[in-house]
């Protein structure tokens, strides 16, 4: 195994989302999203739970960015609640919610951590979805003008600013496979939507860049590698299908303005000419979330993954190959701008033991996924920093708060925060990296 060292300035940082951690669902004149509405009706989510309190992060944020600064972490990657800062989507702002984000920056420069924000990880204003959501076009202009504000706002003091956090997920598991708000399950449906958030996210790129707002914009896309369970023709086309499907559905877009081709595609959204130059602007950077890779395979019922490097808690192969994989496909096959990983991890069963936390299974996907970043680097793909998801355990959405990604424990009782030996490591691992 090669010493792991990464090129001076290489940014380390970790990531979380507004939903998923900042509770105070009803405080200061917040208005309710997709999510809050999903999470609350009956079925939805494990053992019925909300992002009501999550980690409290809103009342508790000072301590929280304290904690950031003494794991060594140089970068925070976190989302703006759309429904905090204008409760009904369109029309007045609130200023209490604004005033916490505003907050919150400050207190992150003052501790020498540079903020990245993105502007949707998937809690749209449940005003919004009352008129149809994503699936109306007009929910494009009003995310670009919510953008537009935040980014005046903020542009100056933050170090990047991402419109979409992972389309795929919001479109497909919130429209197709139903398990994420807004519980629909219509492909027709799901394709229209993933068209109106890549709309939305070049609507918002030229806002912002018509505004002269100074941090460098992107985009956070989650991708996988992926792997014919054989070298059959059949699973050879089953490979290229979910490769479109996932990866290139939201790449070819941006990067080549127009959709992959896939054979047999039943559903197509409806576009208006102008649309692929509007979605293609050009990025300052590109975020990639990569947690495992796909297994593709045409036979029914599916051959499973081999999984011959163990799975996580979610049930998700560890393979940290695929990262390598991923980003030099990418690079051979598009004009990649400067590159962020925005999110790896891996759920684990962790327990809080005398007051610590031994989760030895993430500390190795961690330098697993770093030796696969580092191969990536060294065959030229620029990337430029990393986030681990995630900062704290928090809301895993519909698997609730049963599904543990932090590398701090969270007592959610107490709210007790506590760093897992993955913490201390990521830590050390920094401080090596600082000296290099
Ligand atoms: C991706 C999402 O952006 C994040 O919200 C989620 O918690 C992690 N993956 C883990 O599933």
């Amino acid at each position: 195994m090669t010493a792991l060292s990464f090129p001076p300035g290489f940014l380390w940082g970790a990531a979380t989302s507004a939903y998923q951690i900042e509770g105070a669902a009803n405080e200061d004149g917040r208005g309710p999203s997709i999510w809050d509405h999903f999470s609350h009706q009956s079925g939805t989510t494990f053992q019925g739970h909300t992002g009501d309190v999550a980690c409290d992060h809103y009342h508790r944020y000072e301590s929280d960015v304290d904690l950031m600064a003494t794991l060594g972490l140089q970068a925070y990657r976190f989302s703006i609640s759309w429904p905090r800062v204008q409760p009904l989507g369109q029309g007045a702002w609130n200023d209490k919610g604004l005033g916490f984000y505003d907050r919150l920056v400050d207190k992150l420069l003052s501790r020498g951590i540079q903020p990245h924000v993105t502007l949707y990880h998937w809690d749209l204003p449940q005003a919004l979805q009352e008129r149809g959501g994503w699936v109306v076009r007009d929910t494009a202009q009003r995310f670009a003008d919510y953008a537009d504000v935040m980014g005046r706002r903020l542009g100056d003091r933050v170090a990047a600013i991402a419109t979409h956090n992972e389309p795929w997920c919001a479109a497909t598991l919130g429209h197709e496979v139903g398990k994420f708000a807004p519980g629909w399950r219509d492909p027709q449906a799901t394709v229209q939507v993933a068209h109106h958030l890549l709309l939305s996210h070049g609507l918002a790129l030229q806002a912002m860049r018509a505004s002269g707002v100074r941090a460098p914009l992107g985009i956070v896309l989650n991708q996988s590698s992926v792997t014919p369970a054989t070298d059959s023709a059949a699973d050879r086309a089953e490979a290229e299908r979910q490769l479109a499907s996932f990866v290139r559905w939201y790449m070819d877009p941006i990067f080549l303005k127009r959709y992959p081709a896939i054979d047999g595609l039943a559903f197509h959204p409806a576009t208006r000419e102008n649309d692929f130059s509007i979605i293609a602007q050009p990025l300052d950077f590109l975020g990639i979330n990569y947690y495992t890779r796909i297994w593709a395979s045409a036979a029914q019922p599916p051959v499973p993954a081999p999984k011959l490097q163990g799975e996580t808690d979610m049930g998700w192969e560890i393979y940290p190959e695929g990262l390598t994989e991923l980003l030099t496909w990418l690079h051979r096959n598009y004009r990649l701008p400067p590159i962020y990983i925005t999110e790896n991890g891996m759920a684990n069963a962790d327990r809080l033991v005398d007051g610590a936390v031994a989760d030895a299974p993430r500390i190795d996907y961690l330098r697993a996924h770093l030796q696969a970043l580092a191969r990536a680097m060294e065959a030229g793909v620029d990337v430029r920093g990393y986030f681990y998801w995630s900062l704290l355990d928090n809301y895993e959405w519909d698997s609730g708060y049963d599904k543990r990604f932090g590398l701090v424990h969270v007592d959610y009782d107490t709210q007790v925060r506590t760093p897992k030996a993955s913490a201390h490591w990521y830590r050390d691992f920094i401080a090596s990296q600082r000296r290099t």
